[in-house]
């Protein structure tokens, strides 16, 4: 069956959005609250260890119902149906899109031609859990015979995006093995990285799909030369070097043993693997056991994504917020802050999930479209960003809708720490919401026993406009499980966004263009010789080469 299409901006429910739009859209968040006590309540979510309080958003139950509409009427439960079965959903490329399956417990059924996929990831699972196991307990030995201390994942994109988030957001759950990642074909980076290893002990996680990537091709290069020169040869390499790939063939031609190969399946896209063997170095680090729980989570939201009522349905509901803001505020981007420090590449990640996703300009019916579609994510984490940018999201020109995540109880149980980061993280929402008025700027510039003529001048600028949309996120705990669940959540949101967009939100042809180029103007540089450009390519490049 084919993801329907339809241009949203032609339905009713975008009709009655736009007329509903402009007469809330200078409605003060804060009279909202006074003029109905339960909105707190009314417009927030309970589920498992979540709460999600979307009421600080410029919205109200019209708002909610004609949004829901949208959804209905550009078919959302429809391409949930094809979603979860297993469809050709990603129709440019000719692929399912079943990153759920690789978090679906064992014994469920998800084919894809006639396979029951959910046993073929169980296969490859039990294979990470062996493996992992050896390396951590340190029987898998080095050439010297010495257990690995050092894991390098060498990836690119999501290849290392998302291992990377979530090593770095789960180390306090880390064992005692250290973990990097090259990512960059920048090749100080490469060899920065290198000198920090012992080659007896550091063991590479080669991570791509296609096995293609020239940044993860040339740094595995890099790395075995490395390797050989330490070693004194290559009969130690099927030791040292491990692939996750879905190219089993340009993996044995690149030198590592087929028995090191952890695959993966056209139908699980880059930015979407972390689930796979994709994480293994997350595996690694902390053990297979807590990496299930993480996809244990993430399950978890699948089925309330699947299953929940869409009025209280957590990616449905947050990923219809951004499209009214993204086309009706016309909001340019949304900011994403986690008050926790663990979770600092969330934004990095989510930046290729979701606008490596949407990015889109075309429909699916291969027209042009002539309305916004993919937003523009950044992001860092609180309290850190409130002494950096905050200040243009408060007092700033723009409308940047705000995500707010936190937790009740930090990791090491530092109470007099957390309470103080989650203080900020309340009141920010406040302020962004309420500002401050002229009046209350005036009340107290006058305490502060200042001449009128100092108060007017000092006064405007102090004011604040608030009505600064945000949604908050609060969570029980950071845990593999909870992480998972999050992650899972702006998954889910991407696919309900790409749906009312009416765009294909699981290929990235856009990405190729600059590959290509990059190739033809590497052979220039090797041949010292450049071809016809624009004038400003050629000048550059004669500086490059000069
Ligand atoms: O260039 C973009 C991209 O294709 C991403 O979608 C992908 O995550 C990344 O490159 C890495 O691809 P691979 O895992 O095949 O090396």
């Amino acid at each position: 069956m084919k993801l329907p299409s339809q241009n949203p901006t032609k339905t009713k429910a975008w009709k009655a959005l736009q007329e509903h739009f402009s007469a809330i859209k200078n409605q003060s968040l804060k009279d909202l609250f006074v003029s109905d006590s339960k909105r707190g309540s009314e417009l927030s979510i309970k589920w498992e260890d979540f709460y999600v309080d979307y009421s600080k958003n410029i919205i109200d139950t019209t708002t909610k119902r004609l949004l829901l509409d949208l959804a209905k009427e550009v078919g959302l439960p429809q391409a949930m149906e094809s979603y979860f079965a297993g469809e050709t959903i990603n129709a440019t490329e000719g692929r399912a899109v079943q990153h759920v399956a690789l978090r679906a417990p064992k014994g469920k059924t998800i084919t894809i031609d006639g396979v029951n996929i959910v046993d073929e990831v169980a296969q490859v699972k039990e294979k990470i859990k062996g493996f992992t196991e050896k390396v951590i307990s340190g029987t898998h030995k080095g050439y010297t015979g010495k257990a690995i201390t050092d894991i390098v994942n060498i990836g690119i994109g999501g290849s290392d995006l998302g291992p990377v988030m979530i090593t770095e957001a789960l180390e306090h759950y880390k064992n005692h093995l250290k973990v990097h990642f090259i990512s960059n074909i920048d090749g100080d980076h490469v060899h920065q990285n290198l000198k920090k290893f012992d080659a007896e002990t550091t063991l590479f996680v080669v991570v791509s799909k296609s096995f293609g990537t020239q940044e993860t091709l040339s740094n595995a290069i890099t790395a075995r030369k490395w390797f050989v020169e330490k070693a004194g040869g290559s009969e130690a390499v099927s030791k040292h070097f491990v692939a996750v790939s879905s190219n089993v063939q340009k993996v044995t031609d690149f030198g590592i043993d087929p028995n090191n190969i952890f695959p993966l399946w056209d139908w699980v896209g880059g930015r979407f693997s972390l689930w796979s063997a994709v994480g293994l170095s997350v595996a690694l680090s902390i053990g297979f056991e807590q990496f299930d729980e993480l996809l244990a989570g993430a399950h978890d939201m699948d089925e309330h994504f699947k299953n929940t009522d869409f009025e209280e349905n957590i990616p449905v509901l947050l990923g219809l917020l951004s499209v009214w803001y993204n086309n009706f505020f016309e909001a340019e981007t949304e900011a994403l802050i986690p008050f926790n420090q663990y979770l600092h590449r969330l934004p990095a990640y989510l930046q290729q999930g979701i606008m490596e996703s949407n990015g889109k300009g075309v429909d699916r019916n291969g027209d042009t479209i002539d309305y916004q579609t993919g937003t523009i994510i950044w992001g860092e984490p609180g309290t850190n960003s409130q002494h950096a940018f905050f200040q243009l999201i408060h007092q700033g020109t723009k409308i940047i809708p705000t995500e707010f995540i936190g937790f009740k109880k930090s990791l090491f149980g530092d109470k007099e720490h957390h309470d103080k980061l989650m203080a900020n993280y309340f009141a920010q929402t406040e302020a962004l919401m309420n500002g401050k008025t002229q009046e209350e700027v005036l009340a107290e510039l006058k305490e502060k026993n200042m001449s009128q003529d100092q108060i007017d001048t000092l006064a405007p600028f102090k004011v604040f406009k608030g009505n600064r949309p945000t949604t908050s996120l609060l969570i029980e705990k950071l845990t593999p499980k909870s992480l998972g669940k999050l992650v899972a959540m702006y998954e889910h949101r991407i696919f309900v966004q790409g749906i009312v967009w009416n765009i294909y939100s699981y290929d990235q042809w856009g990405v190729e263009l600059g590959k290509q180029l990059a190739s033809n103007i590497l052979s220039e540089i090797d041949a010292n010789k450049v071809a016809e450009h624009d004038s400003s390519t050629t000048n550059l490049l004669n500086e490059f080469l000069n």
